[in-house]
């Protein structure tokens, strides 16, 4: 008995075990190694027949062996009766890492939308919503658009019948809510809205808005001036400069067009506003008595101020993005960029 042979029973023994095609042919194989009467039960046995200062290393070389083939025997044992049962072994790899669980984000519009809606909040202001499949009465007529006046054309609407279109604007939420709520009146609505233009980098047939009320006894236009002009600069920064220009809304009177300063160029003129320095950012204006009349507040009881802004727009401005498109293709390589945190 020499520890070359002892190794020898080992590989014969996790051959044998390897190879066992059932549970009969594997007790077997324990028979034959570590029965009583087996090749590495004999071979402990021998020990005593070994000059005695080598007894100890085979004693413990072959103990070490029956462990392994022990719990070779016993894996064996174990994945034989798992198949008998049943149960099917596992197809892949066990030892690949797992897969991640993906996670995803805010998608940028809705980022932008809660970053201004945020501001808005901590200027007094609570978020009101309307439908977006809205009557003709308070997209239109409420807010002082005469039957078959062409502004109407001009927003390009969706009709579904006479009564019922896809809302062009946000603005006919200002008469919904004045109808429920009297004054003092202070609210933002952020929406989408429809309009059936041919898209393009800068069009789209779908797109979002943010509407702004203010109504209280006595509000000016140095009221709805403050307010704008607070929102862009804690939204694009201290340094941006904000103008007025007279415009025409049936529904504000006087109304205006807003403008902030270009931030890419401060001003100076650059690709990003077109060489002028200015960027539109919103349309604006004093609510006309006519819509305080049509929410059916008392006359000249009231004065207001609101303002309408294009979301997707002011994420373009904000993050460099040149085709609105992107923002409905759904697509995670564009998407993914916008994400605070990335998993
Ligand atoms: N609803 C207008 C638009 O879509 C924007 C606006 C809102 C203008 C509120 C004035 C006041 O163009």
């Amino acid at each position: 008995m020499d520890s070359e042979s002892i190794r020898e029973i080992e590989r014969r023994a996790l051959e044998a075990i390897a190879g066992a095609g059932g549970k009969e042919e594997l007790e077997e194989v324990r028979i034959r190694f570590l029965g009583r009467k087996g090749e590495i039960t004999a071979a402990l046995r021998s020990i005593g027949t070994i000059p005695a200062e080598q007894r100890p290393a085979m004693g413990k070389l072959i103990n070490s062996i029956s462990n392994r083939v022990t719990a070779s025997f016993d894996k064996k044992e174990a994945e034989l009766s798992g198949a008998s049962a049943g149960e099917e072994p596992y197809p892949g790899d066990p030892t690949l890492p797992g897969r991640r669980r993906w996670k995803g984000g805010l998608h940028i519009l809705t980022q932008v939308t809660n970053d201004i809606a945020g501001i808005f909040k901590g200027m007094g202001y609570s978020i009101a919503t309307g439908p977006d499949v809205e009557l003709d009465y308070y997209n239109f007529e409420a807010l002082n658009f005469p039957e078959d006046h062409p502004s109407r054309d001009e927003q390009d609407t969706f009709y579904i019948n006479r009564d019922i279109l896809l809302r062009t604007q946000t603005s006919p939420v200002q008469v919904r809510y004045m109808e429920k709520h009297d004054p003092p009146v202070r609210i933002i609505s952020p929406g989408r809205v429809y309009r059936n233009e041919t898209p393009d980098p800068s069009h789209s047939a779908e797109f979002f808005q943010m509407e702004g009320l203010f109504v209280d006894t006595d509000v000016s236009m140095v009221d709805l001036k403050n307010d704008v002009t607070k929102f862009i600069k804690l939204y694009f920064g201290r340094e941006a400069e904000v103008r007025f220009r007279p415009h025409f809304f049936p529904f504000t009177e006087p109304s205006a067009e807003v403008d902030m300063s270009c931030f890419a160029c401060q001003g100076e003129g650059c690709s990003v506003c077109q060489k002028t320095g200015w960027l539109e950012i919103m349309g604006a204006g004093m609510v006309h008595p006519n819509v305080f009349r049509y929410a059916g507040y008392e006359k000249d009881a009231y004065t207001g101020f609101a303002f309408g802004m294009g979301i997707d727009r002011i994420a373009m401005l904000k993050y460099g993005i040149h085709d609105i498109r992107q923002f409905l293709k759904n697509d995670l390589r564009f998407l993914g960029n916008f994400w605070k945190q990335k998993i």
